[in-house]
């Protein structure tokens, strides 16, 4: 006897001229499947590669793999708002409040990183990795790119002055992260930002060109007035700014104090950036929906955490 399925998996093969009959027989020889066929745990857990004898590189490893496994949840998330026609108040702010909790999640598990690494071997370890630095990690700069307009990322020194029609190209070369890898005094890139460049750069300009008509802060702007109004979507907004913008930057800074400012005296980053003051939220002024703080918020960015 035919079932509703069967009559569907008929004209489901048929679009596109398979023999449902075939598909059928295949499926009496195929593998029930397993946890770790699905999960590829095997293949997870053999990512782990430290470049030292130093047991604590290992935390230092899985907690950035960890990160990178979160930021892709949340550029999936990003995307689906991207992809999505007529977005109302209510699936922006679920989708916003996902997004948040990654952020949440990877602000309040830094301590892994602070408490978790023994300083000292964290300082053998850092040399065997220099000139890497997580400051080349793109889909942490992708995460940016979808979350506001590229004038919001532009170098606050040159913010104001910058012609905002410029090409992606001169945007490019403006952004706030290339502060922390060029020679200000002569501009030469240095090699983690030349390399980096190098293989992200021209992938980097194709999703801009997307997302600087697709990404949250003008999505939220086209949204009808009253949606624009909507109290818990600006509470979602202003929650993923500041967990993004001060709570994990924080964070991330307090880490590298700890590590890398020893009673004091600062030692330089494996990236080489001038990292005290590059890292800190106040200098950076990085902020994705900047309408939606006061003046008072704006000018005290970073100082009131
Ligand atoms: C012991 C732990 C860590 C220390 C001491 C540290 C330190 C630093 C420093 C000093 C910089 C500035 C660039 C440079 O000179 O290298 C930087 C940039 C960066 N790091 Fe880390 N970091 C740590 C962990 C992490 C983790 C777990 C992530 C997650 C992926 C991460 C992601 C980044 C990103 C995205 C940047 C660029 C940030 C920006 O441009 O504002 N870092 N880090």
């Amino acid at each position: 006897m035919e079932t509703k399925t069967t009559n569907q998996l008929k004209e489901k093969y048929q679009k596109i001229g398979q023999d449902l009959d075939v598909h059928l027989e295949g499926l009496l020889y195929s593998k029930p499947i397993t946890y770790w066929d699905y999960i590829h745990t095997d293949s997870l857990l053999n990512l782990q590669l430290p470049r030292t004898t130093l047991p604590d590189e290992m935390v230092f490893i899985m907690y950035h793999q960890i990160n990178e496994l979160l930021f892709k949840m949340i550029l999936g998330e990003i995307e689906q708002i991207a992809t999505t026609e007529n977005v109302d108040a209510v699936m922006f702010s679920s989708k916003l409040m996902r997004i948040s909790r990654y952020f949440d999640m990877l602000t309040s598990s830094f301590s892994i990183m602070k408490d978790g690494m023994h300083v000292e071997q964290y300082n053998k370890f850092r040399t065997a990795l220099t000139p890497a630095s997580g400051f080349q990690s793109a889909q942490y700069r992708k995460i940016e790119f979808a979350s506001t307009e590229l004038i919001n990322l532009i170098d606050k020194r040159f913010r104001e002055t910058i012609d905002r029609n410029s090409s992606y190209e001169n945007a490019f070369e403006h952004l706030y992260w290339q502060a922390a890898g060029k020679d200000y005094k002569t501009g030469k890139k240095s090699y983690t930002l030349t390399v980096f460049e190098e293989k992200y750069k021209e992938e980097f300009i194709r999703f801009t060109q997307f997302y600087n008509t697709h990404n949250l802060w003008t999505k939220f702007k086209s949204l009808p007035q009253v949606e624009k109004e909507n109290k818990d979507l600006i509470k979602a907004m202003r929650h993923y700014d500041y967990t993004v913008n001060i709570k994990w930057v924080m964070a991330h800074y307090n880490t590298a104090n700890h590590y890398l400012n020893i009673g004091g005296k600062t030692t330089e980053a494996t990236g080489g950036s001038e990292w005290v003051k590059y890292m800190h939220p106040k200098y950076q002024k990085r902020i994705f929906f900047p309408d939606l703080w006061t003046e008072k918020e704006l000018q005290d960015w970073g100082t009131m955490v």
